[in-house]
């Protein structure tokens, strides 16, 4: 088909390499196909409240090594179910989704990439199945999307806490101490296997595999025990003890967005380790440093070959898809299939075999 004007939206919460895709999708559409580019501000909120500016090579010049997105992002705008307070104060939830369809029809767009995590995607294959022709490109730092063997944003955050581990090491040896690091990752755990190989933890606690307690102090004090009384540890926000709660959140429920906001496991754990054994034990949250910020190299490469893949699979007319990576190659995965699954680190992977292999606790 020839494609004359798209659209382009990222949803739910930022990461490097957003603006990677922006520029790509803009450059391959006029480059390639002499398309107009219109960016949809704030997610889907730009569509349901017409909020777009005009994007072209000009606009989108040095935003490669941006942080962040220029077109804004909410997690909170659900347009089939959205949330917003009345005059009372109160919560409601409204359907603006024939709202935003009609924006989509008056703006004359062929298309809508749909750059986001599982909510967003599943948000996309809704309106294409109200007609919307969409083409969805997959984003998270979670990394924790069916489909696709990498997010881009996730090397980069990967980084970030690689780097805050190289730095916990060394107090935590200069001091004799536990040094804890929370990350991100919500109910998956990669972000902390990774960082944690890489960074060289002595303890890894991750979601899929509920941590006990005595394990992680058998390890404390077998390092201690061998002349090494300092341990570094990374959990990942969604980890939970055998047997105790089932998830540690800051707030039980962020009120517009709908959603517990994880967090405070890094707490609960020096808290309780503190109790029980005499080095001193420290935590540091990492929080939203692992999304800001410039892109890797891996995310910028990523996130633009996911961006002209997708503008090309527009202009053959494979909408309903989402652009992923297969290792060596970009392919296109239906939206359908996809279904809101969220990929977990398998109990049988190498690397969970790989990180015990070389001694490191994985709490069990
Ligand atoms: O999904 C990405 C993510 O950064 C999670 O790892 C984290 O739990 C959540 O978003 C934080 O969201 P917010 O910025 O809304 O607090």
């Amino acid at each position: 088909m020839k494609l004359k004007r798209v659209g382009i939206l990222t949803g739910g919460g930022d990461c490097s390499g957003l603006n990677a895709v922006i520029r790509a999708v803009t450059r391959t559409a006029s480059i390639c196909y002499g398309a107009e580019v219109i960016g949809i501000q704030d997610g889907y909120d730009g569509l349901i409240f017409n909020r777009c500016q005009e994007l072209n090579n000009t606009v989108t010049r040095d935003i490669l090594p941006l942080g962040g997105t220029i077109l804004g992002a909410t997690n909170k705008g659900d347009p089939f179910e959205y949330r917003e307070y009345d005059s009372d104060g109160k919560i409601v939830i409204k359907d603006y989704s024939q709202k935003a369809l009609e924006n989509f029809r008056q703006l004359k767009l062929d298309c809508l990439f749909s750059v986001g995590g599982e909510g967003t995607l599943e948000i996309a294959h809704n309106f294409q199945k109200m007609g919307m022709p969409v083409v969805g490109i997959p984003k998270t730092i979670d990394n924790d999307l069916e489909g696709t063997d990498y997010c881009f944003g996730y090397q980069t955050a990967v980084q970030v806490a690689c780097d805050a581990l190289d730095r916990l090491q060394t107090t935590g040896r200069s001091h004799d101490r536990v040094m804890i690091l929370e990350v991100m990752g919500r109910t998956a755990g990669w972000i902390a296997m990774e960082a944690g190989i890489s960074g060289s933890a002595h303890i890894i606690l991750i979601p899929e595999i509920p941590y006990h307690m005595d394990k992680v102090l058998e390890k404390i004090q077998l390092r201690e025990a061998g002349g090494s009384p300092y341990s570094v540890i990374v959990v990942a926000e969604g980890a939970t003890e055998h047997g105790g709660a089932e998830i540690t959140t800051e707030q039980a429920e962020s009120r517009l967005q709908g959603v517990a906001q994880l967090g405070g496991v890094g707490n609960y754990l020096a808290h309780s380790l503190g109790e029980k054994i005499d080095l001193e034990v420290r935590c540091t949250v990492l929080g939203h440093l692992q999304r800001g910020g410039t892109p890797n190299s891996f995310d910028r490469v990523l996130g633009t070959r996911l961006g002209t893949f997708a503008v090309h699979a527009a202009a053959e007319g494979k909408f309903g898809n989402m652009v992923a990576l297969k290792t060596p190659d970009i392919v296109l995965i239906p939206l359908e299939d996809l279904a809101g699954a969220v990929r977990n680190i398998p109990l049988d992977a190498q690397i969970i075999r790989s990180a015990e292999s070389i001694g490191i606790c994985l709490g069990r």
